[in-house]
């Protein structure tokens, strides 16, 4: 095992907590060059919308990673923001946090995910673009991606997706 999946696999990666807030709007504005000011914020006070997690390794936060719910399939989420604190990058720290949340996502119960982003990157989960083609949404096109949590969640499925009040930032910051 190389040095760098090594510290991957010895970071801690759970469910974020209150105390977690300013670890993250660091994250998000050294991520997103100044669009990441409190990127997240508006969905974070809306808990019932959100699952968010961090990845901590010896008690910092060095990434955080968000799955809002949306309106459209049956237990649908969106994945976004994902970003990694610029020292920690390309040490598998983003794949384990994106893999721990999706496995956490399918035991809760959720069936779909969206994401918008590097089809070379989200492919390694199993993102595909043409389950996200039959999506009505302004995020459509190559990049925009899902997956299915739960075998044929998406199967026969076309229609709007409808972002929570709050998300518009986060569009926005992604698709820059
Ligand atoms: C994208 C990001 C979250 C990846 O996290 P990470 O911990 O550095 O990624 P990992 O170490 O798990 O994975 C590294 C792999 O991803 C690839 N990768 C990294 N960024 C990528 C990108 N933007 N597009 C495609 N592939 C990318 C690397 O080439 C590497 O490939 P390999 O595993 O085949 O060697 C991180 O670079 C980041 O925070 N970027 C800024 C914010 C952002 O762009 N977020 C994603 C859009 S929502």
């Amino acid at each position: 095992m190389s040095e760098s999946r090594g510290i991957a696999s010895r970071a801690i990666y759970r469910r974020s907590a209150g105390s977690d807030q300013e670890a993250i709007r660091s994250i998000e504005a050294l991520s997103y060059r100044g669009a990441g000011d409190g990127l997240s914020e508006k969905i974070l006070e809306a808990p019932d919308r959100a699952l968010s997690f961090v990845a901590e390794i010896g008690g910092l936060v060095a990434g955080h990673l968000l799955l809002t719910r949306i309106e459209g399939p049956d237990r649908a989420l969106a994945l976004a923001p994902l970003a990694i604190l610029p020292d920690w990058r390309d040490m598998q720290i983003g794949t384990s946090l994106v893999r721990h949340a999706l496995a956490s996502a399918r035991d809760d119960g959720w069936k779909a995910v969206f994401a918008y982003g590097q089809p070379d990157y989200y492919c390694r989960f199993g993102f595909k673009s043409h389950l996200a083609d039959p999506a009505d949404t302004p995020f459509q096109g190559p990049r925009f991606l899902a997956l299915e949590l739960a075998p044929g969640a998406l199967s026969g499925w076309s229609g709007p997706l409808n972002f929570p009040e709050g998300y518009r930032a986060i569009s926005d910051a992604i698709r820059r």
